[in-house]
């Protein structure tokens, strides 16, 4: 019995054909002596009738045996339903195949989860789900969500081949240069003690394929990083990787945009308007409060560090006098936010340090407030008119060094924007694509803690021409020509034009990161060799392919888009990796255990 149709396709034109279906039973039913089967395949599913009268009698009763997810083949002849009985639901909802044959391909045991009903499916555990992923992938949904995975890489190799690009597979065994996240590490049996580690990126292969002349390089690259996890991230992820010789950034911006316009097409037919929106690091923070801002919401920062500067109220002029500012935000129609949600933010506030987290609630025509009596007129006033503050909102400040003032009210931007879509008062259209190049990055930033610059995006990036003469002046002032590409809020992807003179890239590595010059010839030799053998100037980007695809299948969670991901604590439940292994393995490898600790 060899299949002639898929679950998807018949239609009343089908009516009189004798046909096989051959797929899963999705669903069955037992009606007035009948048994109803809805077969199911990677395409859809066609309700099947099996009728005593119809078929020998040990076809029956085999066709009675089964259960949910056996593996079947089934002949019959297709016809109309019953008056009354379409499913509208199913493109196959106006016909049935009424059943002359039968073969069982394979029983199923009882599930350890339904996968017919979506309403069930979609609350059962996520670990249960993990731990039996083939049977979580037969669920519609994630039948989609591989689909559309599959045919946005596929568009993506077509627009870059298109473009003149060429992919290039770079090795995943690397070498160690531990300067971003923590990375995994493989030992080395040939040689004691000397490592491979797997890539967090393939930046340092795609600058020197650049020097190698290849001008035009892109690859769907799989990079590992050893950081903790969460819903958008894994320890192993998929970048959309690029770098392309003799350009500027404007060439990225357009290459991208070209790009996302076609993914976009492709997979939601949905036609991007281009050129994005640009904005730079500093209007995203003062706005925002944040590097990848959501604009789908306003909502926004409103700065009253004139206003306050010589205020009665304490906590406000004293920021102010310590070189910091006051900002604000209006949550419209959140006055009436519980002690619960006003606790959450100010300890969101006391994660950056600061002691509190000021609030006005506008209710009942009054002023809610333990801080108002310290307001006076002028400053009231001010706040009411750059705040357009009304009845039932509910205004909240932070006082701070600017940085910190912005990041705290950033995070309560959010979380009041959720709060009020839980309560009905923000929708945001689940159709809104706000895209957004963040600029003018700063090109390093100081790690109090360790007391050195660290690079904002990575040490090749190259800082903004008429910075240069800063670098050694005020490095903190000094723009990188980095960029971010965010989507509804979303760090889709980052790139920069790169350092390609190789004493600049040194003053980076020894002068401002502060590199022990061996370290760097150790690290990073390879590199400044081939610089010095006529390296083009270049530049890149790398879209994190698991958002992407995240946001057009419309899920909070990368793990939704990747076949087979790893929980919050990095493990594969299905295989049960990580696992221990084999002490003899471990000889090899010439590693010794020092205490052998299993939770
Ligand atoms: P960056 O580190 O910004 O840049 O990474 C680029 C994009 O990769 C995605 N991404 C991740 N996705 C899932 N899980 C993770 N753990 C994870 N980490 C990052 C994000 C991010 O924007 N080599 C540079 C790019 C360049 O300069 O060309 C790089 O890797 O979407
Ligand atoms: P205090 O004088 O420390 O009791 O603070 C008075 C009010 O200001 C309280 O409601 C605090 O939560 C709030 N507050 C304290 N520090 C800050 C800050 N850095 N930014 C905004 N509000 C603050």
């Amino acid at each position: 019995m060899k299949r002639t149709h898929h679950c998807n396709e018949l239609r009343p034109a089908h009516i009189g054909q004798t046909v096989t279906l051959s797929g899963w039973v999705h669903s069955r039913r037992d009606l007035g002596g009948l048994i109803f089967i809805d077969v199911r395949d990677r395409e859809g599913r066609t309700q099947t009738v099996f009728d005593p009268s119809d078929l020998a009698k040990e076809l029956f009763e085999q066709a009675a045996a089964l259960r949910s997810e056996c593996v079947v083949s089934l002949t019959g002849k297709v016809r109309q339903r019953p008056a009354g009985t379409n499913n509208t639901k199913i493109p196959t909802g106006e016909i049935e195949v009424g059943i002359t044959a039968l073969e069982v391909l394979n029983m199923a045991e009882v599930l350890p989860f339904p996968v017919d009903d979506p309403e069930i499916a979609s609350k059962v555990n996520e670990e249960l789900r993990l731990q039996y992923r083939y049977l979580d992938l037969r669920r519609p949904e994630m039948v989609r969500n591989l689909r559309v995975r599959s045919k946005v890489a596929i568009a993506t190799r077509q627009f870059m081949d298109e473009q003149g690009f060429l992919e290039v597979e770079t090795p995943t065994l690397f070498k160690s240069t531990p300067e971003g996240a923590r990375e995994f590490l493989v030992p080395n049996r040939r040689d004691p003690g000397t490592f491979y580690a797997l890539p967090q990126s393939p930046q340092q292969f795609k600058q020197i394929l650049m020097v190698a002349g290849v001008e035009k390089y892109f690859q769907l690259a799989r990079c590992y990083r050893d950081e903790d996890l969460r819903a958008d991230r894994q320890p192993e992820f998929t970048q959309v990787d690029i770098e392309m010789s003799f350009i500027d950034r404007e060439d990225i911006y357009s290459l991208i945009e070209g790009l996302l316009k076609r993914v976009w097409k492709t997979a939601l037919n949905v036609e991007v308007a281009t050129p994005f929106k640009r904005i730079s690091f500093e209007e995203a923070l003062n706005r925002y409060g944040i590097d990848k801002p959501d604009t789908r919401f306003c909502m926004e920062l409103v700065d009253f560090s004139e206003e306050f500067k010589t205020s009665t109220f304490k906590v406000f002029s004293g920021a102010i006098a310590n070189g910091g500012v006051v900002k604000a935000i209006n949550a419209r129609g959140l006055a009436g936010a519980t002690q619960g949600q006003l606790e959450t933010m100010t300890e969101y506030a006391k994660g950056f340090g600061a002691k509190g987290l000021a609030f006005i609630k506008v209710e009942s025509g009054e002023w809610k407030s333990p801080i108002v009596k310290f307001f006076s007129e002028a400053e009231k006033a001010a706040l009411v008119a750059k705040l357009e503050i009304q009845e039932g909102d509910l205004i909240l400040f932070a006082a701070d060094q600017w940085l910190t003032a912005c990041e705290i009210l950033g995070k309560i931007r959010l979380y009041c924007a959720e709060v009020l879509k839980g309560q009905g008062k923000l929708t945001i259209d689940p159709a809104q694509f706000n895209f957004l190049w963040v600029i003018e990055f700063p090109l390093l930033g100081f790690d109090r803690e360790q007391n050195r610059w660290y690079s904002s995006h990575h040490p090749f990036t190259a800082p903004v021409s008429e910075d240069i003469p800063l670098l050694k002046a005020d490095p903190k002032k000094v723009r990188g020509q980095h960029y971010d590409i965010v989507v509804n809020g979303v760090e889709l992807g980052g790139g920069s034009i790169r350092i390609h003179q190789p004493d600049v890239q040194r003053t980076i590595f020894e002068e401002l990161l502060q590199i022990p010059q061996e370290m760097v010839k150790a690290r990073f030799g390879y590199m400044l060799e081939a610089f010095k053998f006529g390296a083009p100037p270049h530049g890149g980007i790398a879209l994190g392919f698991d958002r992407l695809l995240a946001i057009l299948c419309g899920t909070s969670s990368i793990r939704d888009v990747i076949a087979f991901p790893k929980t919050a604590k990095g493990t594969d439940l299905m295989t049960d990796s990580p696992s221990t292994v084999e002490p003899k393995q471990l000889r090899d490898l010439h590693i010794e255990l020092r205490a052998a600790k299993k939770e």
